[in-house]
C-alpha cells in the first residue's frame, strides 16, 4: 500500500469517509468538490438511516455521474477515539473488494491528526496477504494507492506519523509472515539464515547465531535436549541494535519451536498444523526489532530467540530424561510436550548477559492460557508489580490486550518437586497450567550479574498461545498469525 498525505480537497478514486453515529448529511466542509450526484445519494443513506455509521460498519456508493465512494462507521462520537479510528480503516480494507479500485481518497471531518494517523495505520495494518504459496491467486488484488487529506498545515506532522506507523507495520507484518510459514520451509535454520540476512539492511544491527555444536558446548541443555529428535537442528539466535551504546537496555526472548508435535508425548493430531505457529514468540520478537530498526529508534535493544523443531524420534529426549540446562540446574523431563519452557530456561539464563534494564520473553506457552483467557488476552505475568502495569498500559494504548496472571510461591514449589532433579516441567495436576509454567519460567531468571543475592532484574512473562492465532475478533488482522504486541513492545520501548 502506497500511503501519501495531502492538504486540500482533491479526490483521486474512490472517496472514503468516516462519519460517526447519528450522521444525517454530508457536512458542507466534507463535501468540497464532491460529484453532486454522489453528495445526494450519500445524503440519502444517511438521512434514511440506510447506513447507520456503526464502528467497522461500511457502504460502497457509486453516483450516477461517475463518483464512487466508500462510507465507514467510526461508532459514537463520544467513543471515537485513536481505536475507533484504527478499526474503522482497517474495515475498509477488509472490504476493499467493494470499493470498486485501487485509488483511494480519504477525507475526515474534523478529527485530529493523532485519529487521521491511526485511521491510517488500521488500513496499513490490515492490507496483507499471506499468498506467496499460490501458484494461481484469483483473488490477488493491485496495490492500493490511499491519499488521506487533510488541513492546510497539518501534513508535515501528520505525514511523519504516518512513516513511523508503516515501519511499525512492517514489524508485525514480518511477524505475520514468519508465523505464516509452512513448517517445512520455517525451521531453526531457516529463522537464522533469515535474521542473517534481515541484518545486512541495517548498520547499527548485529545478529549472532549460536549453531547446534556451540549450544551444545555452551551447556544449553535445554534447548539441545527439545531439538536434538529432529533433523533441522536447533538454534539461538541474538538480534542487538545499537550495541555499541553504553548503559542498558530492554531485552526480549521468544519462543521459537518451529514446529511443536509433542515430541515422545506426542501431541493428538487434530489441528497439529497449527503448531506451526510455536515459534509465535519468536517471531514478535524479530518483528519488534525490525519496527524498531525499521523507524530508526536510536537506543539500545537486545533479543534472544531459542530456536527448534519438537519431533519425536529415535533421538528424541523422553519422558523421565534429567537435562541440565545452561544455569546448571536440572531439570526432570515429565512431558516433551511442555517443551517451551526448557528452550525458554536457557534463553533467559542467557539474557542476563547482557546486563539487560529488564527482559520480557514471548511465548506460545500454554494451552492452558487459552482456557483461562480465550484469544482476547495475553496472558501477562511479573516479578515486578510496577512494571506489570506498565506493560498492560503499553497493551492498552495500542489496543492490544494483556492481562495481569499471578505468580505464586505455591505454583513455584509445585515445580521443583521432583525426586531425583532440582526441578520438574510438568505441574502435579491439570489446573492452574499457564501459572505453573510461569513460575517454572521465574527460576530461569537469574539476579543482575548472576549474583545470588543480588538485585531482582524486572522480567515479565507473555503468555501468546491464545492471542498469536486466530483472533476473530480482530479486525486488524483477518486470519492466521495475528503478530500481536510488535506493537505493543514498539510502544513501551520507544515511550521510555
Ligand atoms: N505449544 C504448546 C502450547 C499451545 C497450545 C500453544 C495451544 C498454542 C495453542 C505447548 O508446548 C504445550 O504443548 N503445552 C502443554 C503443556 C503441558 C504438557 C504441561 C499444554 O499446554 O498442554
Ligand atoms: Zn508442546
Ligand atoms: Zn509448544
Amino acid at each position: 500500500m502506497k500511503v501519501s498525505v495531502s492538504p486540500g480537497h482533491n479526490i483521486n478514486g474512490t472517496l472514503i469517509m468516516p462519519f460517526f453515529e447519528g450522521t444525517e448529511s454530508v457536512p458542507d466542509m466534507h463535501a468540497e468538490g464532491m460529484h453532486t450526484a454522489l453528495k445526494s445519494q450519500i445524503n440519502m443513506v444517511l438521512n434514511d438511516g440506510d447506513f447507520k455509521s456503526k464502528a467497522k460498519s461500511t457502504m460502497s456508493l457509486m453516483g450516477g455521474d461517475g463518483g464512487k465512494a466508500m462510507l465507514v462507521g467510526l461508532g459514537k462520537e463520544s467513543d471515537a477515539d485513536v481505536h475507533a479510528y484504527r478499526k474503522a480503516g482497517a474495515s475498509v480494507v477488509a472490504s476493499r473488494k467493494k470499493a470498486h479500485g485501487t485509488e483511494l481518497t480519504v477525507r475526515f471531518s474534523g478529527a485530529s491528526v493523532e485519529c487521521m494517523a491511526a485511521f491510517s495505520e488500521g488500513m496499513m495494518l490490515r492490507d496483507y496477504s499471506f499468498d506467496r504459496y499460490k501458484a494461481i491467486d484469483e483473488d490477488k488484488e493491485d496495490e492500493l494507492d490511499v491519499r488521506v487529506t487533510c488541513d492546510v498545515g497539518q501534513e508535515t506532522e501528520l505525514s511523519a506519523l504516518i512513516l513511523t506507523l508503516s515501519g511499525v507495520t512492517s514489524g508485525v507484518h514480518l511477524s505475520r509472515d514468519l508465523g505464516n510459514m509452512p513448517p517445512n520451509d520455517m525451521y531453526p535454520e531457516a529463522f537464522a539464515d533469515q535474521a542473517w540476512e534481515w541484518a545486512k539492511d541495517y548498520d547499527n544491527v548485529v545478529v549472532t547465531i549460536i549453531n547446534y555444536d556451540q549450544a551444545v558446548k555452551a551447556g544449553m541443555g535445554g534447548l539441545v535436549a527439545v531439538g536434538m529428535g529432529s533433523s533441522r537442528k536447533p538454534c539461538m539466535v541474538i538480534f542487538e541494535l545499537n550495541a555499541d551504546l553504553t548503559g542498558r537496555g530492554p531485552m526480549l526472548v521468544g519462543k521459537g519451536i518451529t514446529f511443536d508435535t509433542g515430541g515422545i508425548s506426542l501431541k493428538p493430531g487434530a489441528n497439529m498444523d497449527e503448531m506451526k505457529y510455536d515459534m509465535g514468540g519468536s517471531a514478535t520478537v524479530f518483528g519488534t526489532m525490525q519496527a524498531l530498526a525499521a523507524t530508526g529508534f536510536a537506543g539500545k535493544v537486545t533479543a534472544i530467540t531459542c530456536m527448534a523443531e519438537n519431533m519425536p524420534a529415535a533421538n528424541a529426549q523422553r519422558p523421565g530424561d534429567v537435562i541440565t540446562t545452561l544455569s546448571g540446574k536440572t531439570i526432570e523431563v515429565l512431558n516433551t510436550d511442555a517443551e517451551g519452557r526448557l528452550v525458554l530456561a536457557d534463553g533467559l539464563w542467557k539474557a542476563a548477559e547482557f546486563d539487560p534494564e529488564y527482559i520480557i520473553d514471548f511465548a506460545t506457552l500454554t494451552g492452558a492460557c487459552v482456557v483461562a483467557l480465550g484469544h482476547e488476552a495475553t496472558g501477562l505475568w511479573s516479578n515486578d508489580d510496577d512494571f506489570r502495569t506498565r506493560i498492560h498500559e503499553a497493551g492498552n494504548a495500542v489496543d492490544e490486550l494483556a492481562w495481569p496472571m499471578p505468580l505464586l510461591p505455591a505454583f513455584e514449589k509445585e515445580m521443583t518437586d521432583s525426586k531425583i532433579a532440582d526441578t520438574r516441567n510438568l505441574g502435579a495436576g491439570r489446573y492452574g497450567g499457564a501459572n505453573t509454567a510461569a513460575a517454572f519460567l521465574k527460576q530461569f531468571v537469574p539476579n543482575r550479574d548472576y549474583e545470588k543475592d543480588g538485585e531482582t532484574i524486572p522480567w515479565a512473562h507473555m503468555d501468546i498461545a491464545g492471542t498469536y492465532w486466530g483472533s476473530k475478533t480482530n479486525t486488524m488482522v483477518g486470519n492466521g498469525a495475528t503478530g500481536i504486541h510488535v506493537r505493543t513492545m514498539y510502544h513501551l520501548i520507544t515511550n521510555g
